[in-house]
């Protein structure tokens, strides 16, 4: 049974959202999703063998499970009703050398479904994201975002990311210019971007 009601993204209530966190059992559902908003967002500006590379590497079933049941990486998942309709992964890990900081932290990825896109669970989501990163002992939350991705980067600049550099992303052996933003985590409560 489908329980998507019929109703345009800007009129449904950002409480309507559930946002927790994922384990293992989420696998299957996430590794779907993921792979679809990905190729949503970026699928027309790749070739369908990268693209595939990417998806296989990166959203495969396997891996999201790993991922899932990884003690350093915490994964968000907001739902409306039973669906799933955006995730959120932050992790400890290696910053490029243009973040400095005392501790910075990951947001590893960040995907809306493109019918709940301008409806507030970005931001609903991100202040999820950004608890969860100092809870793992986060100072700084850098991410990269695809230079040719003004959405993105226009929402990650309204929480209060700065461009600090620019990192290589791969996209099968396609080699792309990411921005990397950092927010400092130590600014005080998120910002409630509108
Ligand atoms: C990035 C994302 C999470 C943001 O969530 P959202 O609900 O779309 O965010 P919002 O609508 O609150 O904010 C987006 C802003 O970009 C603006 N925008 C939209 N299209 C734009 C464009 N082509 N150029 C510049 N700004 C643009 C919007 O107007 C809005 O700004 P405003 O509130 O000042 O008007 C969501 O769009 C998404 O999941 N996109 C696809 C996946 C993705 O790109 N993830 C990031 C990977 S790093």
């Amino acid at each position: 049974m489908n329980l998507r009601l019929d109703t345009t993204a800007e009129s449904i209530p950002t409480a309507a959202y559930t946002v927790r966190r994922g384990v293992p059992a989420d696998a299957a559902d996430l590794a779907s999703f993921a792979a679809r908003t990905f190729t949503d967002t970026y699928g027309e500006y790749n070739s369908p063998a990268n693209l595939a590379m990417h998806l296989t590497s990166t959203y495969s079933l396997a891996q999201q499970t790993r991922e899932l049941g990884d003690a350093g990486i915490v994964t968000l998942l907001a739902h409306r009703y039973a669906q799933l309709v955006a995730y959120a992964q932050v992790r400890r890990g290696p910053p490029p050398p243009c973040v400095g900081g005392a501790a910075p932290v990951e947001l590893l990825r960040f995907y809306v479904d493109k019918s709940h896109h301008g409806a507030g669970v970005a931001q609903r989501l991100f202040e999820e994201a950004r608890r969860a990163a100092a809870a793992l002992g986060g100072a700084e939350l850098w991410l990269k975002v695809w230079e040719r991705n003004p959405r993105a980067i226009a929402f990650y600049r309204k929480c209060g990311f700065v461009d600090v550099g620019v990192a290589d992303f791969f996209v099968g052996v396609d080699r792309q210019t990411d921005r990397v933003l950092v927010l400092d985590l130590r600014d005080g409560p998120a910002r409630t971007p509108s």
